[in-house]
C-alpha cells in the first residue's frame, strides 16, 4: 500500500520505517530540510536501537523515501499518517497548530480518496476537527475518511513495540477505512481492536494516565515503606503476583519523566476540565510525581550538606536506552543541587550531547562512569542504565572520596552495598 507519514519525529519515523520493513511503499515527509538530508544519508535524528539498520535497508531497497514536500506526500499516497508534534502549552493544553497546518495542507493537495490517520497523541475530538479543516481547504471535492490509530511504543524499544504491540487500536466511523488500516497491519501477530474514533483518541490518554497512576501509587507506597521500615520492592512483587494488578510499572523511584507521561497526563486533566469534569485522581498522580525529585533531595540533605560537596550523577536521560532528556528527573535534580551549591560531575552513556546543550558549563562532564565517581563525596544514580547495573562497585567505592550512595532507581542490593562500605540509600527500602 502507498503510505505517507507526515512528521519524522520519534513516532513518525519509527512508524514509517516499520511499515517500509513490512513491505509497504512509504514516504516520510518532514519540513525540516536538514533532517531529511541527513536521513537520505543514513543518519538518524534520534538514538533508537535497531532503527538505523532497518531504515537504511528499506531506503537502499527503494521502499522508503524521504521528502520535504507535503504536496508530493499527499498526492502520491492513499493513506496519510499525521505524526507531527503536539507539544503542551504552559497550562498543559495540547498545542494543535502543527496538526491543523498539516490538515489544511492535506485539504489543499488532496487529489483522490484518502484515509487520514492520526498517529500523534491528540485530545478527544481532534479527528473531527482535522476532518473539518481538510474539507474547508479543498479546492475540488474528494471523499476521505479519518482514523485514529494511537501509538503505544516506548522509547528505547520502539522497533520491538511497533512490530509486536500488545494491541492495535483503530478508531473510525467508517468500517471500510478501518478495514484498510487492518490490512496495513497484516503480518503482525497482535490483537486488533476497532473502536469509535473518539474512543481510540481517549484510549491513548487513558492508558498513559493509568500507567502514570501506577507509578505515582507505588511511589506513595515507597514513602510509606520508608516511614514503616518495610521494602517497596517486596511490596511491588507481592502486589504484582495478583494477575489483575501485574508487576509492570510498579518500580518506585524519583518519578516518571519523558515526553509522554507528563504531557499526556497534563493534557487529559486540561481536556477534562474544559469539558466540565474535575479529574481529581489524575491531578493527584501529577502532584505526587511533581514532588518526587524535591523529596529525594530533602532526603539527601538529611544525611549530608551539599555546599561545595563533589557529587557524581549517574544517568541523565529520562530512562535507559534513549538519549531523550525531555522532562528528565535528572535535570530537576541538577537544578536543585546547584541551588545548594554542590559541585557536579555527570555521566550518561548516550545523552551527554543533549545535556551539554542545556547545562553548558554548569557541570563537569565525565568520559565514563568511573571518571564520574572518582573523587566524589557522594554519588546519585538517576537512570538505571545496564552499564551502571553491571558496574564494578568496589572500583566505584575505591575511587570515591566519600562513602554516600543515593540510588534513585533501586538498582543495587542494599546488603551488598553495605558490605562494600557504602552508606547506601535507595527509594522505599
Ligand atoms: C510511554 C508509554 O509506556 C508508551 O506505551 C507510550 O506509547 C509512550 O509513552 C507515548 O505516549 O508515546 P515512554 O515515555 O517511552 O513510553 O517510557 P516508559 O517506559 O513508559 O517510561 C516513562 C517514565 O516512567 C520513565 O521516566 C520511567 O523511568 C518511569 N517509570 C516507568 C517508573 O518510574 N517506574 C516504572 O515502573 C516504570
Amino acid at each position: 500500500m502507498k503510505i505517507s507519514v507526515i512528521g519524522t519525529g520519534y513516532v513518525g519515523l519509527v512508524t514509517g520505517v516499520v511499515f517500509a520493513h513490512l513491505g509497504h511503499n512509504v514516504i516520510c515527509m518532514d519540513k525540516n530540510e536538514e533532517k531529511i538530508e541527513k536521513l537520505k544519508n543514513g543518519i538518524m535524528p534520534i538514538y533508537e536501537p535497531g532503527l538505523e539498520e532497518m531504515a537504511n535497508k528499506s531506503y537502499r531497497e527503494g521502499r522508503l523515501f524521504y521528502t520535504t514536500s507535503i504536496k508530493d506526500a499527499v498526492e502520491k499516497s492513499e493513506i496519510i499518517f499525521i505524526a507531527v508534534d503536539t507539544m503542551p502549552k504552559k497550562n498543559w493544553q495540547t498545542d494543535l497548530s502543527s496538526v491543523k497546518k498539516v490538515a489544511a495542507d492535506i485539504g489543499r493537495y488532496i487529489n483522490g480518496y484518502k484515509i487520514v490517520v492520526n498517529k500523534s497523541t491528540v485530545p478527544v475530538g481532534t479527528g473531527d476537527l482535522v476532518g473539518k479543516i481538510i474539507k474547508k481547504n479543498m479546492k475540488k471535492k474528494f471523499h476521505f475518511d479519518i482514523v485514529s490509530n494511537p501509538e503505544f511504543l516506548r522509547e528505547g524499544q520502539a522497533i520491538y513495540d511497533t512490530l509486536q504491540p500488545d494491541r492495535i487500536i483503530i478508531g473510525s466511523e467508517s468500517v471500510e477505512a478501518a478495514m484498510k488500516i487492518v490490512e496495513l497491519y497484516q503480518g503482525m501477530n497482535s490483537v486488533i481492536k476497532i473502536t469509535k474514533l473518539k474512543s481510540a483518541e481517549l484510549i491513548k490518554y487513558a492508558s498513559n494516565s493509568f500507567l502514570g497512576m501506577k507509578i505515582s501509587f507505588i511511589n506513595s507506597i515507597a514513602d510509606l515503606a520508608e516511614i514503616t521500615g518495610s521494602d517497596v520492592t517486596e511490596i511491588a512483587e507481592g502486589m504484582g503476583l495478583d494477575k489483575r494488578i501485574g508487576r509492570e510499572f510498579l518500580n518506585a523511584g524519583i518519578g516518571y519523566g519523558g515526553s509522554c507521561f507528563p504531557k499526556d497526563i497534563g493534557s487529559l486533566i486540561y481536556t477534562a476540565k474544559s469539558l466540565g469534569y474535575d479529574f481529581g485522581i489524575l491531578k493527584e498522580v501529577k502532584k505526587v510525581n511533581d514532588k518526587r525529585v524535591k523529596r529525594f533531595v530533602e532526603r539527601i540533605k538529611k544525611v549530608t550538606k551539599l555546599t561545595n560537596r563533589k557529587v557524581g550523577i549517574l544517568g541523565l536521560s529520562f530512562k535507559p536506552n534513549t538519549d531523550d532528556i525531555r522532562e528528565a528527573p535528572s535535570l530537576k535534580l541538577i537544578e536543585l543541587l546547584l541551588k545548594d551549591k554542590a559541585k557536579l560531575k555527570v555521566y550518561d552513556p548516550v545523552a551527554m550531547e543533549n545535556v551539554k546543550k542545556v547545562l553548558k558549563n554548569k557541570v563537569e562532564y565525565s568520559k565514563d562512569l568511573y571518571n564520574c565517581v572518582d573523587g566524589t563525596d557522594l554519588v546519585i544514580l538517576v537512570t538505571e542504565w545496564d552499564v551502571f547495573k553491571n558496574a564494578d562497585l568496589k572500583r566505584i567505592k575505591d575511587g570515591m572520596k566519600g562513602d554516600l550512595f543515593f540510588d534513585g532507581r533501586n538498582v543495587y542490593d542494599p546488603q551488598i552495598m553495605k558490605s562494600l562500605g557504602f552508606r547506601y540509600f535507595s527509594v522505599g527500602r
